[in-house]
């Protein structure tokens, strides 16, 4: 009778099982759909591995070189889509396993020395998020650059700067572009300080005890490029919570989730600034859709779609802190169901910086070398509605402070001044000076500089305003910083 393992769910796992599993039951528990595309690192973890028992003298030479041939052949069917996935054999671990064996023999059967699956899925899922963490932070780096472009371009163009949505100061768009790259320059460095944490083996701890064996748990940290910034092997301390924590996977979840939050709030301005009643920016078509009804639409479906898929990340950071909330030590199956939301989390990161990045900066065009589409901006529509909702009124009252008056007292004065300038529907800076003076006599002629719009954004000349020379500041501080 044959005690295979893998002869398992077909029969059952062991000698100690007496029937096998239902195929509802099968289904119900088996990952390997999902999780087979952790395939690379598990590969390169199984190689880690037995490169390793075999330099502890506990894997014999030949063996070791049968397992490296093994697993070579089979990356090159899962790469030529020849391998034949099982649902039968549960996982990417067992199925990859159950074709070494069948492909090399006992050797294969000895590769899981001092082991367990509970190990090796935690390096698995680390190994596979440590490498989707780097795209994400060069992506993140590609918008911030493609953000900074169009403040560039952009640094004399006046926006209205709300609060409430109200008309609040005039700010330059540039400025706004770059509140943006602030936010996604955090989001990289949260993405950073979580790699530096995911970045460790569990490799070692085996089932969750750790192992009898002598394994050199810092040699196969270092052959998996496991090691902090100054090489040295980073290894996870203690086999129980090797096995059963997933904190990494967790806090790379909330970093995306709040990425995605700033993705949206970039979204929602895009959706306001392209309806009729702003009109302040264009996309490309591409971006958009029409409507299967109204002729006359052009739908920011990219930005608001952007927007909705950061619903589902959030869920998924709420759905993974929520399956371990109960979980007693060590591992449970429980956490199979880490993957999915964690899979989905970085595409749906990874898809959407990759469209922004497009949709924000434009697309190369190979023949001129330069990027064309990307965020085009209406200045005059923006500045009119800048010039409409009395910014400049704080620059008003600054200006009294500056002839002697309680900050206070300007304010009221200023309140009467725009009251008068609304009833007679103009703007503070078409009041006849006389008007003005009415409101407090210490008003000069310079006080249209004040009122203007560029006026008030010159005067904002402070480390972070919106001056139009510290926009350029930000811009040459945060180039440098990008490298
Ligand atoms: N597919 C499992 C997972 O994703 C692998 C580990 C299974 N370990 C076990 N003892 N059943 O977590």
């Amino acid at each position: 009778m044959s005690h295979n393992q893998f002869d398992k769910k077909s029969q059952a796992w062991s000698a100690l099982f007496s029937e096998p599993m239902s195929d509802l039951v099968k289904r119900y528990t088996a990952s390997v759909d999902f999780d087979k595309r952790l395939w690379q690192a598990d590969i390169a973890g199984s190689l880690a591995h037995a490169g390793m028992l075999a330099a502890q003298g506990i894997l014999a030479p030949s063996d070791l070189a049968a397992i490296e041939t093994g697993l070579r052949t089979i990356r090159s069917e899962i790469e030529a889509g020849a391998f034949e996935w099982k649902l039968d054999l549960e996982d990417v671990h067992l199925n990859i396993e159950a074709r070494l064996t069948q492909l090399v023999g006992d050797a294969g059967k000895r590769l899981h020395t001092g082991r367990s699956r509970n190990d090796q899925v935690a390096t698995d899922v680390r190994l596979w998020l440590r490498d989707e963490i780097d795209l994400i932070i060069a992506l993140l780096r590609e918008l911030q650059l493609a953000l900074i472009d169009v403040a560039e371009k952009n640094v004399e163009v006046i926006l209205p700067g709300f609060t409430h949505l109200q008309v609040a100061q005039p700010i330059s768009f540039g400025h706004h572009m770059l509140a943006y790259v602030e936010m996604f320059s955090r989001d990289a460095e949260r993405m950073s300080e979580v790699r530096r944490r995911t970045n460790r083996l569990p490799l070692g701890a085996a089932a969750l005890a750790g192992t009898s064996y002598a394994l050199d748990r810092e040699r196969v940290a270092a052959t998996l490029g496991m090691v902090d910034e100054k090489g040295q092997p980073q290894v996870c301390q203690n086999s129980v919570d090797a096995v059963s924590d997933r904190d990494f996977a967790i806090e790379f979840s909330a970093a995306a989730a709040l990425c995605m939050v700033h993705v949206s709030r970039l979204s929602e301005e895009l959706v306001l600034w392209m309806s009729q009643n702003f009109g302040f920016v264009k996309i490309s078509d591409r971006f958009t859709t029409g409507s299967s009804i109204m002729p006359q639409k052009k739908n920011p479906d990219v930005p608001e779609l952007a927007r909705g898929k950061t619903g589902r990340v959030v869920g998924h950071l709420m759905g993974l802190l929520t399956l371990m909330k109960g979980q007693p030590l060590a591992y449970n199956k429980d956490n199979q169901e880490d993957k999915e939301p964690l899979f989905d989390t970085v595409d749906t990161l990874k898809d959407t910086l990759r469209i922004f990045c497009e949709m924000v900066g434009g697309q190369l065009n190979a023949a001129t070398g330069q990027k064309e589409g990307g965020i085009s901006v209406n200045a005059q529509a923006m500045e009119q509605a800048a010039a409409r909702g009395y910014a400049t009124a704080t620059d008003l009252a600054d200006y009294l402070v500056k002839k002697g008056l309680p900050f206070r007292d300007a304010h009221e004065t200023v309140a009467h001044a725009v009251k008068a300038a609304i009833s007679h529907q103009v703007d503070l800076s078409e009041l006849p000076l006389a008007v003005l003076q009415q409101f407090n006599p210490k008003i000069e002629k310079d006080v249209y500089e004040v009122l203007s719009l560029r006026g008030s954004l010159n005067a904002r000349d402070i480390l972070g305003g919106t001056a139009p020379n510290q926009v350029r500041a930000q811009i040459a501080r945060q180039r440098a910083r990008l490298g």
